[in-house]
C-alpha cells in the first residue's frame, strides 16, 4: 500500500456495532466486566480493563502512527516531551547518551536539566559529522538521540551513518522526526530504532492538540515503552488521539503543499536583498543538500532566515499580516518565530550564537495558504526594514 492508503485505512476499519467509518472518540474511564477475571472484550481485541492501559481510540492511533513509519509498535503520549521522556526511560542510571546539540530547546532543557539529576549523562554534539558521534561514545553509552533536520538553522544528520557508529557501540537510535514527518523521511528505513514524534505538529496538523508517539520494532524496548506509558500515564487522550488521526488522513496532501510553498518561500527569501542567510535543505547552497535529497524525500515547510540585526527581525515578525507570530509548526496557517527570544531563549547566547541562531534569525513554518499570499505578505514585511 501506497503512503497515502495507509494513511486513511491502517488501524482505522469500521467501528464492529454500527459500521462507523471513524473510528469512535471511546469516551470512558474503564470497561464492564462480566465477573472476576472474566472481560467483556471489544469487537477483536480482549482484556480492556481501565483507559490508562488501553484505549481504543487510542490503540487506532497507535497502529496508524506505527504503519505509517514503517514500524510494528507505536504508543502515543501527552505530548511530544512526554514521548521523548518515556524514550529515555530505556537509558539506566549511570548510562550515557549522546544528543544532536542543536536539539529542540525543550529536550535539551529535559535531558540536561532534570535526567542529568537521576544520574544520566548527557553529551551534546555536532551529529551532522558522524565522527563526533565516534569520538562521544563511551563504554556506558546507550543511546545516540538525533533531530535532523534540525530546528531552526535545518542541520542535517546521516542516519545510516550514524546508526552503524552507534550499532558498532551496542547503542540504541532515537530520531526525532517532528521537522519531517513520516511523509517526506522515514528514519526506521536508514538503520535508526526508535522514532519519536510530537504530534503537535505536522502529525495533527491543525494546531489544535498536543500529542507525541515513540514508534519502534524492537519488541523487548516495546514492551518497555508501553510498561512506562501505562505506569507513569502520560497518555494521549481519545479526543487528542482521534484528532491526530483526522490529521494523519490529509498528511500526504499537505506535507506535499507544505514542500511546494516551503520550497518557493526558500527561493524568494534567496533573492532578496534584504536577507542575509536562508537556512533550507532544499536548497543547492544547503551544505547537506545532497545529503537530504537522498535521505528525505522532500524538503518541507520549515525555513529560517537571517535579516542581520535584532531591530531588522523585530520589523519583520510585526509587519507581517498575515503570518502569525507564534511558537510551533506544522500547522495549516503560516507561523512565523523569533527562535533567539522564543523557542530558543533557554539556550545560552554564546551557544546561539555558534549555532547560527543570532539575533537576526527569524523563522518560518509556511502553512496551507496561497503561496503567492505567504509570499506576498514576507515581502511587504522586509520591505519595511
Ligand atoms: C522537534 C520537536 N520535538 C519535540 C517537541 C516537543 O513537543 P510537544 O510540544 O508536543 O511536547 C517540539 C515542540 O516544539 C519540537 O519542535
Amino acid at each position: 500500500m501506497g503512503f497515502a492508503t495507509t494513511a486513511i485505512h491502517s488501524g482505522q476499519e469500521p467501528e464492529a456495532t454500527t459500521g462507523a467509518v471513524t473510528v469512535p472518540i471511546y469516551q470512558t474511564s474503564t470497561y464492564a466486566q462480566e465477573g472476576l477475571g472474566k472481560h467483556k472484550g471489544y469487537g477483536k481485541h480482549k482484556g480492556y480493563e481501565y483507559a490508562r492501559t488501553q484505549n481504543p481510540t487510542r490503540a487506532a492511533l497507535e497502529k496508524n502512527l506505527a504503519a505509517l513509519e514503517g514500524a510494528k509498535y507505536g504508543f502515543a503520549f501527552a505530548s511530544g516531551m512526554a514521548a521523548i521522556d518515556a524514550t529515555l526511560r530505556l537509558v539506566k542510571a549511570g548510562e550515557h547518551v549522546v544528543v544532536s546539540d542543536n536539539t529542540y530547546g525543550g529536550t535539551f532543557r529535559l535531558f540536561s536539566r532534570v535526567l542529568t539529576n537521576y544520574n544520566l549523562e548527557f553529551d551534546f554534539v555536532d551529529t551532522s559529522n558522524v565522527l563526533n558521534v565516534e569520538a562521544a561514545i563511551k563504554p556506558n553509552t546507550r543511546m545516540v538521540f538525533l533531530e535532523t533536520p534540525t530546528n531552526p538553522v535545518m542541520i542535517v544528520t546521516d542516519l545510516r551513518a550514524v546508526s552503524e557508529v552507534a550499532h558498532r557501540a551496542g547503542a540504541r537510535v532515537v530520531c526525532d522526526n517532528t521537522f519531517m514527518s513520516p511523509y517526506l523521511q522515514r528514519p526506521l528505513e536508514f538503520g535508526v530504532d526508535i522514532v519519536v514524534h510530537s504530534t503537535t505538529k505536522y502529525l495533527n496538523g491543525h494546531s489544535d492538540g498536543i500529542g507525541g508517539v515513540v514508534v519502534l520494532n524492537n519488541e523487548e524496548d516495546a514492551a518497555w515503552i508501553g510498561f512506562i506509558q501505562n505506569s507513569a500515564g502520560a497518555i494521549l487522550s481519545p479526543f487528542d488521539s482521534w484528532l491526530v488521526m483526522r490529521g494523519t488522513k490529509t498528511l500526504a496532501l499537505r506535507m506535499e503543499q507544505h514542500d511546494k510553498s516551503g520550497r518557493a518561500v526558500a527561493a524568494f527569501l534567496e533573492e532578496h536583498p534584504r536577507v542575509k542567510k536562508v537556512y533550507y535543505p532544499g536548497s543547492a547552497a544547503h551544505p547537506q543538500h545532497a545529503l537530504a535529497s537522498r535521505q528525505q524525500r522532500g524538503f518541507g515547510g520549515m525555513v529560517a532566515f537571517d535579516v542581520g540585526s535584532l531591530a531588522a527581525a523585530r520589523t519583520v515578525l510585526e509587519s507581517v499580516r498575515l503570518c502569525t507570530l507564534a511558537e510551533s509548526l506544522g500547522g495549516v496557517e503560516t507561523l512565523i518565530s523569533h527562535p533567539a527570544t522564543m523557542t530558543h531563549a533557554s539556550v545560552d547566547r554564546h551557544k546561539r550564537e555558534q549555532l547560527g541562531i543570532t539575533d537576526g534569525l527569524v523563522r518560518i513554518s509556511v502553512g496551507l495558504e496561497d503561496t503567492e499570499d505567504i509570499i506576498g505578505d514576507i515581502d511587504q514585511a522586509l520591505s519595511r526594514i
